[in-house]
């Protein structure tokens, strides 16, 4: 039996995650394994309680670190209580945002030093990672507009354009630093373009993963 994998999606608001990860869904189940789709911050009860107080405006003025220390707490419960049962029961797990969201958001656009995010991270995760991380990119103002578009913003969302520019900076040095599993989609292109380029990364991991 192929191992089970772990793969997230990641980018700036606007970026067409949605679509993808329907389109990974779909790509995974075509080669006969069972996938957990899920979010984060989210994914459990706990989680998406914790996601209301993040996204939400009823604590604006929240502290950086109680933020960074919220998307951790709703991370260890979505570990515990989802990614890390679904793993040992051989299904894949496809993640809407995970760590790198934490890095890019919290360290990259709040300014939070990326040594006390990677604490946490092996803390909560101990050697747990994704196998495959896509990432959709786009100019940050095609984003935003195309954000803007589907509802009023969110806490994320009200950030100032130069926020979203650090975010944008900040993936795109991480999926630098990591293109083993990194892989970049220009998501500013037309949605059969941005398509073919996901169905093309994810296939190849399918390959390469049903291979062994
Ligand atoms: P989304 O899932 O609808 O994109 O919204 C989630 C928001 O939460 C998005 O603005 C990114 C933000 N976020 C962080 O700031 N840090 C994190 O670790 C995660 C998972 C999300």
């Amino acid at each position: 039996m192929t191992i089970p994998r772990f793969i997230t999606v990641e980018g700036i608001e606007g970026a067409g995650k949605t679509s993808c990860m329907d389109l990974l869904e779909r790509r995974i189940r075509e080669r006969g394994h069972q996938v957990l789709v899920t979010r984060e911050p989210g994914g459990t009860p706990m989680g998406e309680d914790l996601r209301q107080l993040l996204l939400g405006h009823r604590h604006d003025g929240m502290a950086d670190d109680t933020e960074l220390l919220l998307m951790f707490a709703a991370r260890a419960e979505h570990l515990h209580a989802k990614i890390e049962p679904a793993l040992a029961g051989g299904s894949w797990v496809l993640c809407d945002r995970f760590t790198d969201a934490t890095y890019a958001y919290q360290g990259y656009g709040r300014g939070i030093d990326l040594q006390r995010i990677a604490t946490l991270e092996t803390w909560v995760q101990g050697k747990r990672r994704p196998d495959l991380t896509l990432l959709l990119d786009l100019p940050v103002e095609v984003g935003l507009e195309r954000a803007g578009r589907r509802s009023t913003p969110d806490r994320f969302e009200s950030q100032a354009l130069a926020f979203f520019e650090r975010v944008r900076r900040g993936y795109l040095g991480l999926a630098a630093a990591s293109p083993g599993r990194f892989r970049v989609v220009d998501a500013g292109q037309s949605l059969d373009k941005v398509s073919q380029q996901v169905t093309a990364a994810i296939d190849a991991f399918l390959d390469q993963a049903d291979s062994r």
